[in-house]
């Protein structure tokens, strides 16, 4: 009896150790966060807003699918008084990979401290990657029922990336960094789920008018009028990428990025003719096909992109649709005088990602293939992405929008819906006003 009362203090003991060091959420825990994603018309990249700092500033970040962690600007304008550089040899510094420890010359301030532990947050959008000191800090997000935005959570010590004002260029105009939803022990997904147990798992749903929305935590992922949305997912293994994709990494490290098998594309029900070891991953992490948030058109490999796009003015000649010059950045455009439009956008032949199974593909309807370049002129919305690239296919924004995708990496799956717009909703239908 004592010495189980003991082990049973020991061990409470320990959780409080570890619940109070690494998040200490109190009196009301969420089953899901939500957070909106609006799409910024210059740089069409994802742009979302977190509440970081005490006192608390709205920050707006550009949305990084694959990105480790979540990285901010901290050489200017960052005032907090909670804000903690990371110790060197802290149990936060390895969940953060340990790249490496320094002393910074010219602080203390946010950003540069000495024995901290150093990360290497990237610019995915221009390629960019400096060191930065790995620091923790107090974020606030509302949490969800599904259905509305409701009281708001605060993570006291959200582990994140300090970078610098010049890696900053390139992304949309006021964003002070990007927030990383890859799979890496510090991505916002795991340390939501950390924070306040939930599923291992998030969704997306982007758009390109009203606010599109990502979910941390299991669904039901409401969308007006009154649909539940994650009822129309199907499934597909996610892969890892035994290489890291980033710009700066340690030897042996993964990839953080989302993976899927595309084992051949359809356009109109018919196979396209392929190089299928493009199609796989291989032992130096070439190949495959990765989602991301960064690049605003799908991108093929050059040889797949030639394949799909004759096959696509093919099947679309057959139609009568007329094929007329190509409008940068897209090479393959159409009159659109024999385009019909349908709720799932023009009218043109489906493609077809096929997954594990050929009754299973991720299907690609006008809404998501075409881009209207004017009124008279619609482009196929993917770009050629040249001769040996690291990935053959990276599935870009413009594919995701208006489609709910679910990544849980508890079991390493992909939840993936057709375009909601068949269902008559859109992404842009989340009811963002708050109930708390
Ligand atoms: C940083 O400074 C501390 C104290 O001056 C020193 O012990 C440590 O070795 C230095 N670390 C590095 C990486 O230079
Ligand atoms: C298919 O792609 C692989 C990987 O790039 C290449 O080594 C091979 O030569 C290609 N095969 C053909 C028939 O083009
Ligand atoms: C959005 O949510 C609010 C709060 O629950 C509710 O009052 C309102 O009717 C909802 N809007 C629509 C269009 O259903």
């Amino acid at each position: 009896m004592a010495s189980s009362s003991i082990i049973k203090v020991v061990i409470l003991s320990i959780f409080l150790l570890f619940s109070s060091t690494s998040y200490a959420q109190r009196s009301f825990r969420p089953s899901a966060l939500v957070l909106p994603v609006s799409k910024d018309a210059s740089t069409l990249q994802y742009v979302t807003k977190i509440n970081q700092r005490t006192p608390s500033v709205s920050l707006n970040v550009v949305l990084d699918l694959g990105g480790r962690f979540l990285w901010v600007d901290c050489d200017k304008d960052y005032v907090s008084s909670t804000y903690r550089p990371v110790r060197c040899r802290s149990a936060q510094c390895s969940l953060a990979g340990n790249d490496g420890c320094g002393n910074c010359t010219g602080g203390p301030r946010p950003g540069c401290n000495t024995n901290t532990c150093f990360i290497f947050p990237e610019n995915t959008v221009i390629h960019l990657s400096t060191g930065g000191e790995v620091a923790q800090d107090a974020l606030t997000v509302p949490s969800t029922d599904g259905s509305n935005p409701g009281q708001s959570v605060t993570v006291p010590q959200l582990i994140f990336g300090c970078g610098s004002t010049f890696l900053l260029e390139g992304l949309a105009r006021g964003a002070v960094g990007m927030a990383g939803l890859g799979r890496a022990r510090i991505g916002l997904p795991s340390q939501f789920s950390a924070a306040f147990s939930f599923h291992k798992k998030f969704a997306i749903c982007l758009s390109s008018g009203a606010d599109g929305v990502v979910f941390f935590g299991d669904g039901p992922y409401n969308l007006l009028p009154n649909i539940e949305a994650a009822g129309f997912l199907r499934y597909t293994p996610l892969f890892i990428n035994p290489v890291s994709t980033a710009g700066t990494f340690s030897q042996g490290e993964p990839s953080d990025e989302y993976f899927i098998g595309v084992k051949s594309i359809r356009v109109s029900d018919k196979a396209v003719s392929l190089n299928t070891t493009l199609l796989s991953i291989d032992r130096q992490g070439n190949g495959g096909t990765k989602i991301s948030t960064v690049n605003p058109y799908t991108v093929l490999e050059t040889s797949i992109f030639k394949a799909v796009t004759e096959s696509f003015i093919r099947e679309a000649a057959a139609s009568n649709i007329r094929r007329v010059a190509g409008v940068a950045p897209f090479e393959v455009c159409f009159s659109s005088e024999n385009v019909l439009s349908t709720r799932v956008g023009p009218s043109v032949p489906y493609i077809e990602l096929v997954l594990q199974s050929q009754s299973l593909p991720w299907t690609i309807t006008g809404s998501n293939s075409m881009v209207f370049v004017n009124d008279k002129v619609l482009c196929l919305g993917f770009v050629d992405g040249g001769f040996r690239p690291r990935t053959s296919i990276v599935i870009g924004g413009y594919q995701l929008e208006d489609l709910l995708l679910q990544f849980d990496l508890a079991t390493s799956r992909l939840g993936f819906t057709s375009t909601l717009l068949g269902s008559r909703t859109t992404c842009g239908n989340f009811n963002f006003t708050s109930t708390a």
